[in-house]
């Protein structure tokens, strides 16, 4: 039997809302153990294309495998327990509930470890343990975004999807989400990561894609794409 080394494989994907083409024949892999940067302007079709691995946008074309399965056509239930997890743009959470409350919903598919992925969330977001009763609402940005990660790690994925999580932070939490992005993927969470953010992607992840107009435009390993001249001038301001 042939070996998958990849965790992930997305071969020619197409999505489109009605005549709009968001995503056009987008090819692209992670392998085990990557961290996955996928960059680009407002629009450029990262959340569609995140979207559609989880199944809530169907594709239009192509296809999309996880561990060797086909799971185009997938509900999003099975895909998630199948070992996803996307952490969506604008840290979205329950903000009627406590903190401990969304940590739970995130578990509803992995309740026989709850008190042991519960620890190691509070290991890696130290502010969720403090404040596990409070009203998730009343959090600040940075924390509803640590929420929202901690929530998307209760069901133990083995890949990550994460979409913007620095959108409308201080810079010092940006960075510490980073951090912790980089300690997971150490960790062994293979990790996609959609960032407007490009010189922070860029410095955090192994490869990545460079997504313009629906279409992967440049793809390589970061360290080379830093230093691209394409790529200083259109995403990291020049010189
Ligand atoms: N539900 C929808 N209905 C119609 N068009 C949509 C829908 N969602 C996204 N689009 C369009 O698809 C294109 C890609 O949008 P998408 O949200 O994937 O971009 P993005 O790269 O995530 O942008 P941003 O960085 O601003 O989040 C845009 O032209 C957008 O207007
Ligand atoms: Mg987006």
């Amino acid at each position: 039997m042939e070996k998958i080394n990849n965790i992930l494989e997305i071969c020619n994907l197409s999505i489109a809302y009605g005549p709009i083409k968001a995503v056009k024949e987008v090819n692209l892999e992670i392998n085990h153990g990557e961290f996955v940067a996928l960059i680009g302007a407002n629009g450029a079709g990262k959340s569609s294309l995140l979207k559609s691995i989880l199944g809530i946008n169907k594709a239009e074309k192509g296809s999309i495998f996880f561990l060797g399965q086909d799971i185009t056509r997938k509900p999003t239930d099975k895909i998630v327990s199948s070992g996803l997890s996307l952490i969506p743009e604008g840290h979205v959470i329950f903000s009627s509930m406590s903190v401990l409350e969304n940590l739970q919903l995130g578990a509803y598919q992995n309740l026989a470890d709850f008190e042991e992925n519960l620890k190691r969330i509070f290991d890696y977001f130290p502010v969720l343990k403090d404040r596990s009763s409070q009203i998730a609402g009343t959090l600040s940005g940075g924390e509803q975004q640590m929420l929202s990660m901690g929530r998307a790690l209760m069901s133990k994925p083995k890949l990550i999807l994460v979409d913007e999580p620095s959108l409308g932070l201080a810079p010092k939490i940006v960075t510490d989400i980073f951090n912790i992005l980089t300690e997971l993927n150490k960790e062994g969470y293979a990790i996609l990561l959609a960032e407007q953010n490009a010189k922070k992607a860029l410095e955090g992840s192994h490869r990545c894609y460079v997504m313009k107009t629906g279409e992967i435009a440049m793809s390589g390993f970061s360290t080379d794409l830093i230093d691209d001249p394409k790529i200083r001038q259109a995403y990291l301001g020049g010189n």
